[in-house]
């Protein structure tokens, strides 16, 4: 053993010391309860993810003609195909889910306050990139509303001032949906947005390492105890329980309720209901309550005020002399964004 460390030793010139120093970063004592730590999650799901993915691209073919059939091959026929194909479909739930309510911890304790606003910023790309990974991976399936969610999704993309055009062109491969279209999406789903959410995290997690997390101190704290606790091993351990958690509940919702497969896509007959997946039923009813420019405009607008939000919050705090004026905005965006899902969810149109 001691011959092989010395042979490693030689070529890779780091002692155990450098490497224990390197990964044992205090972390402050709140990482103990999962609301805290939740950024761990849809890292931990993304790598689900990326292992499922992988065998499900084994069979998937990406053309009109056999999409639909590859899948209904990986339901159907290929062992644990229908079990793969649910994890996946399961783990992109539950990742965007994982998103969303860490971007809430973060946004509720204020923890993208000076110095942290950049990697807010960084955040919000991770969002975007997320829920274009669902939206491309969805219309791979090339069922008759993945069909025409891509359909109504590249039409609203048309309509964004300067370089909507471009962008549905560059998308769908031509002026409409075509022969083409679902290897762009494949590519886009199964090589660029992962590589940029990979390019992303490794940001994320750089700052966060430069920065540490932000420190609160709670209540219930005794007074003189240490304020932090080990990452190696006592955090990884936490994580790995969570991990493992996560696992079986990814298992059983796959095995419980596993990924079905709806009509094949029809591009001459437009189904009578149009619904994308539920990560985007509060931008679709937004869509449907206002007229198309002032809708995007308004959608616009909504999405620079969240990437600013760390300026504008300080800036409102300025002004308002109010501490807790995000609490309010929070409390208000909250409560929109799952009062618009559930109407998209209970209307039938
Ligand atoms: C794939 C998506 C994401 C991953 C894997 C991720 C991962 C992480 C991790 C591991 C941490 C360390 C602390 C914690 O666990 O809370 C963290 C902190 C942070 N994240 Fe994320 N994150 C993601 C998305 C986002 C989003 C959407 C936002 C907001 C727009 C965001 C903003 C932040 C900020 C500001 C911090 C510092 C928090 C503090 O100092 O307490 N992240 N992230």
């Amino acid at each position: 053993m001691s011959r092989v460390a010395s042979w490693l030793g030689e070529r890779l010139p780091i002692s155990g010391a450098e490497l224990r120093e390197l990964t044992n970063e205090p972390v402050p004592n709140h990482l103990k309860r999962w609301w805290f730590a939740l950024g761990g999650t849809p890292a931990y799901l993304f790598v689900v993810q990326i292992a499922t993915g992988i065998l499900l691209a084994v069979y998937y073919q990406p053309t009109p003609r056999t999409a639909y059939e590859s899948v209904r091959y990986i339901t159907d026929q290929a062992a644990y195909g229908w079990y793969l194909r649910s994890i996946h479909k399961w783990g992109a739930t539950l990742m965007i889910a994982a998103v969303v309510l860490h971007q809430m911890r973060v946004f509720f304790t204020g923890a993208y306050r000076k110095p942290r606003e950049i990697n807010w910023f960084v955040g919000m790309l991770l969002l975007f990139t997320t829920l274009l990974t669902g939206f491309t991976g969805y219309s791979l399936v090339y069922e008759q509303l993945s069909y025409w969610g891509a359909t109504v999704g590249s039409n609203i993309a048309d309509q964004v001032p300067f370089v909507g055009k471009l962008a549905k062109e560059m998308l769908l491969g031509g002026a409409a949906y075509n022969d083409r279209t679902l290897s762009r999406f494949f590519v886009l789903h199964a090589a660029v947005l992962p590589a940029a959410i990979v390019a992303l995290v490794a940001t994320h997690i750089a700052i966060v390492r430069l920065q540490g997390v932000t420190e609160f101190r709670f209540r219930d704290e005794p007074e003189g105890k240490p304020a932090t606790f080990q990452f190696f091993p006592d955090h990884l351990y936490t994580e790995l329980i969570i991990g493992l958690i996560l696992m079986v509940v990814l298992s059983a919702l796959a095995t419980a309720l596993p990924a079905a497969l709806g009509p094949k896509a029809d591009p001459l007959a437009t189904p009578e209901v149009i619904k994308p997946e539920w990560y985007f039923y509060v931008a679709f009813r937004w869509l449907k309550l206002f007229s198309g420019t002032v809708a995007l405009l308004s959608m616009g607008f909504i999405v620079f005020v969240m990437f600013t939000w760390p300026f504008i919050d300080a800036w409102l705090r300025r002004t308002t002399r109010l501490e807790e004026v995000s609490v309010y905005v929070g409390i208000v965006g909250v409560f929109s964004i799952i009062g618009l899902t559930l109407w998209e969810a209970i209307a039938p149109h």
